[in-house]
């Protein structure tokens, strides 16, 4: 393709240090809807004849089929999957073949043909998101009065309702949605025309391959830029590791929520592993490989910003570096979205266990320090009052609530009747009764919300 300024073949080992093609083919349908639209716009333009741009149409849905059907024969010699494919055209086609690279460089070629792929994949993981979010809202929807204890530190905090946990996952995921689609809206602009970094002196018409494309944003405004940068690329990889951590977080949790010492869920056998030696073992692999995936794809992140940090404009070849990364995070990141929405409707709760967890009066301790404030006491003075009276019950080696009112009168002096009833986990989830709050009024009206989104209707067919 470039053999015209040498005397001597590429090195072996260049060649392999070289290519892409290995690993770029996967973008050979964008490749080829590209080049399809580019190719029309040269005979609309009249730089080439349309005889030519009709033969090269042809020729790219020849090349499709062969590539849908597995006959196509790679070639690493090719470098790449763009030189692969032309190759092939005019190996079909002949000479009107050799034409399709008019007014156009691969540096703007892969630049289009990244942003294409990379519109499609962010759909197909907003879509798995979506499913999972939709997993994890039924289960909500099931548990908004299954009490357990909340934590902060690891140690039991307040209880709340099961749903709400699940939700919060929901809103995190949700966040995670609106990175990915504001990044691909970002990236939605046609780089083609850009050619090697200056543009190009033939008549081109960028508009038109802009709205055959369907770049929604139009053009990149400036050929250097257009194609230099990698930006979009790190954005969608970086919404990925935010979406990672989320899944990895989830997944701490439940393999906690799957221990002995707490026994709260069962996950389906499906999503489990044994041990080769243990036969009692039943290991949440799912969540332990998605915490050391989330690893894995912060890895892809930081490869990527390290390799953008010291390129001088414009392109540059390390910058082909740039697809490994990025489809090893979309892989990972998709085969563990896939596989955790089935995981989470597996799910069994023993809500028995749970709400024992969330009995322990200690957890309505900060609903005694409210009463207080409700009865006119100073909130830090409410919280050292009760403080002392979890020490007394400390010491006395017994639950708040096993003392009697006079008891309670020895710490906290303004103590009535009513303070015996705050004990109840039921009633201390129904007060926190206002918005976010974990009541389960609070929280059906967020499954509610949730089950209105049109999302959810998706996910039943
Ligand atoms: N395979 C190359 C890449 O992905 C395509 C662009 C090559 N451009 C060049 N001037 N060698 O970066």
């Amino acid at each position: 393709m470039w053999g015209g300024r040498f005397d001597a073949p590429p090195n072996e080992l260049v060649a392999r240090l070289g290519e892409s093609v290995s690993y770029d083919r996967r973008m050979y349908a964008h490749d080829i809807r590209g080049s399809t639209a580019h190719a029309r716009m040269l005979a609309r333009t009249g730089i080439i004849p349309q005889a030519d741009a009709d033969a090269i149409v042809d020729g790219l849905a020849a090349v499709k089929a062969e590539i849908d059907a597995g006959t196509f024969v790679w070639s690493a010699a090719l470098e790449d999957v763009h030189m692969n494919i032309e190759s092939r055209l005019t190996g079909l086609i002949g000479a009107p073949g050799g034409r399709l690279h008019s007014g156009r460089s691969r540096n703007d070629q892969v630049a289009t043909d990244m942003r294409l792929y990379l519109r499609d994949e962010a759909a197909e993981v907003v879509r798995l998101l979506r499913a999972l979010q939709a997993a994890l809202v039924t289960l909500a929807g099931q548990h908004t009065d299954t009490i357990l204890p909340g934590f902060t530190h690891l140690q039991h905090a307040q209880p709340v309702v099961f749903g709400h946990v699940l939700l919060a996952y929901v809103e995190m995921l949700e966040r995670d949605v609106g990175r990915l689609t504001d990044a691909s809206r970002r990236m939605d602009v046609l780089p083609l025309g850009a050619g090697a970094m200056a543009g190009t002196t033939l008549p081109i018409d960028r508009e038109w391959v802009a709205g055959e494309l369907g770049f929604t944003g139009g053009l990149c405004r400036n050929s250097m830029d257009a194609v230099s940068d990698r930006d979009f690329v790190i954005e969608l990889v970086s919404a990925l590791s935010l979406m990672m951590m989320h899944l990895s977080r989830l997944s701490e949790d439940t393999v906690f929520w799957c221990s002995q010492e707490a026994n709260w869920v069962e996950l389906g056998d499906a999503f489990c592993t044994g041990s080769s030696i243990m036969p009692q073992k039943k290991n949440p692999d799912v969540c332990e490989l998605t915490r050391g995936k989330a690893a894995r794809v912060y890895g892809d992140l930081v490869t990527l910003l390290s390799l953008m940090k010291n390129l001088p404009l414009c392109y540059n070849r390390d910058m082909q570096e740039d697809k490994e990364p990025l489809f090893d995070a979309l892989d990972t990141a998709k085969l563990v979205l896939a596989v955790y929405a089935p995981m989470v409707a597996s799910i069994v709760v023993r809500k028995e266990r749970m709400h024992g967890a969330a009995s322990d009066a200690a957890l309505m301790a900060t609903d005694l320090a409210e009463w207080l404030v409700r009865q006119g006491l100073p909130f830090r003075q409410a919280h050292h009052r009760v403080g002392a009276l979890v020490g007394a019950a400390h010491r006395a080696g017994k639950g708040l609530e096993a003392f009697t009112l006079a008891e309670l009168r020895e710490c906290v002096p303004e103590a009535t009747e009513e303070c015996l009833g705050l004990w109840k986990p039921e009633a201390s989830v129904a007060a926190r009764d206002i918005v976010g709050g974990t009541a389960p009024a609070q929280v059906r009206a967020q499954v509610a919300f949730w089950k209105a989104q049109p999302w959810m209707a998706e996910g039943k067919e």
